[in-house]
């Protein structure tokens, strides 16, 4: 257990403040202690992925997500890649960031386990469910976050909603399944769309395509990712309730809100 001069004694995730104060160990700006009301919704993201460093388990291999909260989160992890074994990737975008900033990159297939996921969220409820993969990078995410421990979720105030489904709910699909699961998301009440970039279907890291299922009200997504996740030619939903966030850090005007669930 380390003890460090101006915080409690800490059991797991925040070792990395060892030997300095644990403000000057997760880069603690004291612009951020909270105008909030002032900042922009990057700003928030920003102070989010500073805060969640305080997660980061020294020595070990973190999970790291995909967008721009997550990105700001790398940006802040490069600072203290000494004291950490490296990361695992949930997209070839992230590894490239990861890798330009010199922190290691493992395999999954390397790795056995992992303290914390870290990444953000389009939308999450206050079960701790979220929507995910509106960067298209659901499938991996969800690969590599049911290998860690615990899912830090990092996002602006925004994300939190009471009910989910105003944004889109991303499904990653093998491409000739496109339409045969669009006409069963259409049975479930939504009205999927098949995602294009530069007038062609975007293709995932994993060759596949996205359909983006708006119009649903997600009032139980445990029970919806199961059905979606058992339609033929699904490679997966971006829905996380199964194995949903079990720590949410929320940038709100008040500050970063912790939510925790169980
Ligand atoms: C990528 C994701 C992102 O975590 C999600 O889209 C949130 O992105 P951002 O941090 O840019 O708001 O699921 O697939």
């Amino acid at each position: 257990m380390l003890r460090t001069p101006d915080c409690k004694p800490c059991s797991q995730a925040v070792p990395v403040c060892a030997g300095r104060s644990r403000r000057e160990a997760i880069g603690y700006n004291a612009a951020f202690d909270f105008k909030a009301a002032d900042m922009t919704q990057d700003e928030l993201k920003q102070a989010v992925a500073r805060a969640a460093i305080e997660y980061v388990v020294e020595d070990a291999i973190i999970g790291v997500g995909t967008g721009s909260t997550a990105n700001f989160f790398i940006d802040e992890l490069a600072r203290i890649k000494d004291r950490i074994k490296g990361t695992v990737a949930s997209s070839e975008a992230t590894a490239a960031r990861l890798k330009s900033h010199g922190v290691p990159v493992f395999d999954l297939n390397e790795v056995e386990s992992m303290p914390v996921y870290i990444d953000g969220a389009d939308e999450i409820d206050a079960s701790g469910a979220m929507i995910k993969g509106g960067g298209g990078a659901l499938t991996r995410e969800k690969i590599v976050a049911s290998v860690a421990d615990k899912f830090i979720c990092i996002a602006d105030g925004s994300k939190l909603v009471d009910v989910m489904g105003k944004f889109p709910l991303p499904v990653e699909v093998i491409p000739m399944a496109e339409k045969s699961v669009a006409r069963s998301l259409a049975a479930l009440g939504a009205q999927p769309v098949l995602r294009m970039k530069d007038g062609k279907p975007y293709v995932t890291d994993n060759g596949c395509w996205i359909l983006d299922a708006s119009g649903l009200q997600i009032r139980d997504p445990k029970a919806l990712e199961q059905q979606i996740n058992q339609l033929p030619g699904v490679v997966s939903v971006g829905l996380f309730a199964l194995q949903g966030a079990a720590v949410c850090l929320l940038g709100t005007p008040d500050g970063v809100r912790v939510m925790k669930f169980d």
